[in-house]
Formats: C-alpha cells, sequence, structure tokens
C-alpha cells in the first residue's frame, strides 16, 4: 500500500461488519492506531480482535452513535488508548425500505437519527481533538440513494442526501482548522447484511443495472475512504465520490440502440 499512517489514530464507526469492518483492517495493515465503534459491541471486539492477532493496533467500543454522552466516551476512549484522533470515518449507518405512501414518520425519523445525526456528533466531538492537533480528515458515509431516486427509499434517501448537503457544509467550516470532509456514496456492496436480505431477483436486478455487472466488494469501498483519509487526499475536500461500478453515471441501457 503507498498510503502509511503509522503516526495516525484513527476513529472508524459501524466497524463490526461489513464495509467498516474493511476500513478498519486496511487502516491498521497501514499502520493506523484504529478504534473500532459499534453499536454491537460483540462484533466489534471481533474484528479488533483480527487486526491484534495480524499485528495490528487497535481497541474496540461500543458506541451507539445517536447518543451525545456515547459519542463523547468514545472519543475519550480513543483518546486515552491511542491519543487524538486524526482520522474520523463516519461509516456506521442503517438503511430502510418502504413506499413513500407507506413510510412511517418514526422510519423517517430513525434514519435521520442514526445517518445524519450520528455522523453530526461524532464529528463535532472529533473535530475539537482534530484542531488541537492541527489537522485532520473526517470521511462521511452516504450511499447512491443520496444521489438518485430509488424505489422505497424516501426517508433514507433524506438522510444520505442530507449527509451529502453536510459534508459540503462541514468541509466549509472546518478548512479554517485544516480538516478535510469528503463522503464516499456506495453502490450495491456485497455485504453479509445484504446477502442475507437481497432475493435472487433482485441481485439480477442490480447486477444488471451496474455497468460493471456486479456489486462491489468492501474493500474496494474502504479504498476509497482510506484514500480520502490519506495524507494523498490533501486537497480534496466537500466532495462525495461513488464507489458504485458506473451505476449513477448511467442512463438507459439497451444493447444495439
Ligand atoms: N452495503 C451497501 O450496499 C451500501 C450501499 C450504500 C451505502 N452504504 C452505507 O455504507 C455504510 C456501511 O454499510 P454496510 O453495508 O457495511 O453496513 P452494515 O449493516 O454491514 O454495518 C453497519 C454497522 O453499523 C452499526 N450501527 C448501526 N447503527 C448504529 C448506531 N446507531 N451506532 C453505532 N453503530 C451502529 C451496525 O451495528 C453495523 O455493525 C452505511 O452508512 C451504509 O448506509 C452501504
Amino acid at each position: 500500500m503507498s498510503v502509511q499512517f503509522s503516526d495516525k489514530t484513527a476513529i472508524v464507526t459501524g466497524s463490526g461488519n461489513g464495509i467498516g469492518a474493511a476500513i478498519a483492517h486496511r487502516l491498521a495493515a497501514a499502520g493506523a492506531s484504529v478504534m473500532l465503534a459499534d453499536n454491537n459491541e460483540e462484533s466489534a471486539h471481533a474484528v479488533c480482535a483480527e487486526i491484534t492477532a495480524a499485528g495490528g493496533r487497535a481497541a474496540a467500543c461500543k458506541v451507539d452513535i445517536r447518543i451525545p454522552e456515547e459519542v463523547q466516551a468514545m472519543i475519550d476512549y480513543s483518546r486515552e488508548m491511542f491519543g487524538p484522533a486524526n482520522i474520523l470515518i463516519n461509516n456506521a449507518g442503517l438503511g430502510s425500505q418502504k413506499h413513500f405512501l407507506e413510510t412511517p414518520l418514526a422510519m423517517l425519523h430513525q434514519m435521520l437519527e442514526v445517518n445524519v445525526v450520528g455522523t453530526f456528533l461524532c464529528s463535532q466531538a472529533a473535530a475539537h481533538d482534530m484542531i488541537e492537533m492541527g489537522g485532520g480528515r473526517i470521511v462521511n458515509f452516504s450511499s447512491h440513494s443520496g444521489l438518485l431516486g430509488s424505489s422505497g427509499r424516501a426517508a433514507y434517501a433524506a438522510a444520505k442526501g442530507g449527509i451529502i448537503a453536510m459534508t459540503r457544509a462541514m468541509a466549509v467550516d472546518l478548512a479554517q482548522y485544516n480538516i478535510t470532509v469528503n463522503a464516499v456514496a456506495p453502490g450495491p456492496i456485497d455485504v453479509q447484511r445484504n446477502r442475507n436480505q437481497h432475493s435472487e431477483e433482485r441481485r439480477e436486478a442490480w447486477q444488471h443495472a451496474v455497468p460493471l455487472g456486479r456489486y462491489g466488494d468492501p474493500d474496494e469501498v474502504a479504498a476509497v475512504a482510506v484514500f480520502l483519509a490519506s495524507d494523498d487526499a490533501s486537497y480534496v475536500n466537500g466532495q462525495t465520490i461513488s464507489v458504485d461500478g458506473g451505476f449513477t453515471a448511467a442512463g438507459l441501457r439497451v444493447k444495439n440502440l
């Protein structure tokens, strides 16, 4: 790997599973000290054990990113273990699938709480440490649903679109402190949750809709998040980078049209 993180501490939320776990593995392999933070404490500890067994530096904690006190405890624990964090990856997120007319208000609130409020709280708490250290990197997680309309995604899209807007505004406010803020917008990724939830029909529809003809691997998303967290991305700020096999670039795709 060309980017090195040996002098860096990174907090990765939602790193007990899927893309977050892949990001934590990549950062640790590149030399970062990694705080694995997840609502699911058991899975965060399991990934932490894999990283330390491979010779990496990591610790794990339980956090519900919607709760300010728990977020501050995560920041404090990371600081106690490894010193102030230079990198925050706001990967923890939650999806929903319901036709707009049937979407309960509680679902909209839940999507906004986990995705938007959680990203806001973690970023605000981490930014204070970054300012003290003279800079840092924040990487947020949006989705193709934040960029395009998809069926049954009104609540989730509101949250993931909100993250794109908030990423830009955060980037503007935090630039004076040498903190960059960017977002990743994954397409369909082959995480365990999708393997459990996507029917054969849905998988086929996705494979047809994505120009590369397949789901992405969690590590393909991790590679972009880690780049945005690296010194190499020093002049990238306020951007949302799609990692979706060309899904959001494509329009009507009919052979021989
Ligand atoms: N996998 C995809 O196809 C896909 C597509 C677009 C966007 N995304 C986004 O990428 C990110 C990672 O997705 P994934 O597929 O790896 O998810 P995942 O469901 O596999 O893992 C998400 C992790 O976040 C944790 N989490 C959920 N709510 C939390 C909370 N309130 N506090 C702390 N932790 C919490 C879960 O325990 C879980 O470990 C999410 O923000 C998701 O919305 C994923």
